[in-house]
């Protein structure tokens, strides 16, 4: 499975057998984990035995089952430590996806205090981990109209390749509030309106957006 297969098979996963992540599988994320923060300057780790902060009245009330698994988005504190906190953590989703597990962005059922945090570093969210019990399920989307402002008729292949791809991202209470607007060849991604957790939203979309399109097909405005 490619990246781009990935995103459309990727939903969110919210129960989980007690099968643990070992072997190959283990090695794999943990080579992706090692790139990821290099590449990134985050400190983003794997706890095998994360579950236990949803072992609570929070992890319950956020109907998540027998989760064990947790990629913990982290680094120092930072303007766009959330923007970066999505895009890269989406990559290590989609990476994950294609070895055959399950996730969950989870930005807030969750007892963040059960969470390691080194000195210095911020909490982003967590992302649940395993081996799906029941699979996800293709989440309802807005028409793509909404995400262009102006409309998708002037517009060439590859930008609107990048959006279909956005449209796949998780986004926090399935808000996507996300657009992106075409000048030349630079797009501007933004969010709008109020709502949580927006610039880890805009992170994650981003990722999509440039998979979908093609990154040497355009540059962001906002770098
Ligand atoms: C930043 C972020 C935070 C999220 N927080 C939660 C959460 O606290 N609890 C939860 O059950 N789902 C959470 N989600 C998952 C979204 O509800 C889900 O991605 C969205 O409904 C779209 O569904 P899909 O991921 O299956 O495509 C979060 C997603 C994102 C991107």
């Amino acid at each position: 499975m490619n990246m781009i297969e990935a995103m459309a098979a990727r939903h969110s996963v919210r129960s989980y057998t007690d099968a643990p992540i070992e072997g190959e599988v283990l090695e794999a994320l943990a080579a992706s984990i090692a790139e990821i923060n290099k590449a990134s300057g985050l400190a983003v780790e794997l706890a095998p035995d994360g579950g236990k902060a949803f072992d609570n009245l929070l992890g319950h009330y956020g109907k998540f089952r027998g989760v064990r698994g947790l990629f913990v988005l982290k680094g120092r504190r930072s303007k766009d430590l959330g923007l970066r906190a999505g895009y890269w953590g989406e990559r290590l989703v989609l990476e994950a996806t294609a070895l055959g597990l399950g996730t969950c962005w989870v930005g807030g059922t969750y007892s963040k205090r059960s969470v390691a945090v080194g000195p210095g570093e911020e909490l982003v969210c967590v992302v649940t981990v395993g081996y799906a019990a029941a699979p996800g399920r293709p989440h309802r989307t807005k028409p793509i109209e909404a995400f262009v402002p102006g409309g998708i008729a002037d517009k060439p292949a590859w930008f609107v390749s990048g959006v279909e791809a956005a449209m796949l991202a998780p986004t926090a209470l399935n808000q996507q509030k996300f657009s992106f607007a075409l000048d030349g060849n630079v797009v501007d991604a933004r969010v709008s309106g109020l709502g949580v957790l927006t610039d880890v939203d805009l992170g994650i979309a981003r990722l999509h957006f440039e998979l979908g399109a093609g990154a040497e097909a355009f540059v962001w405005k906002h770098a």
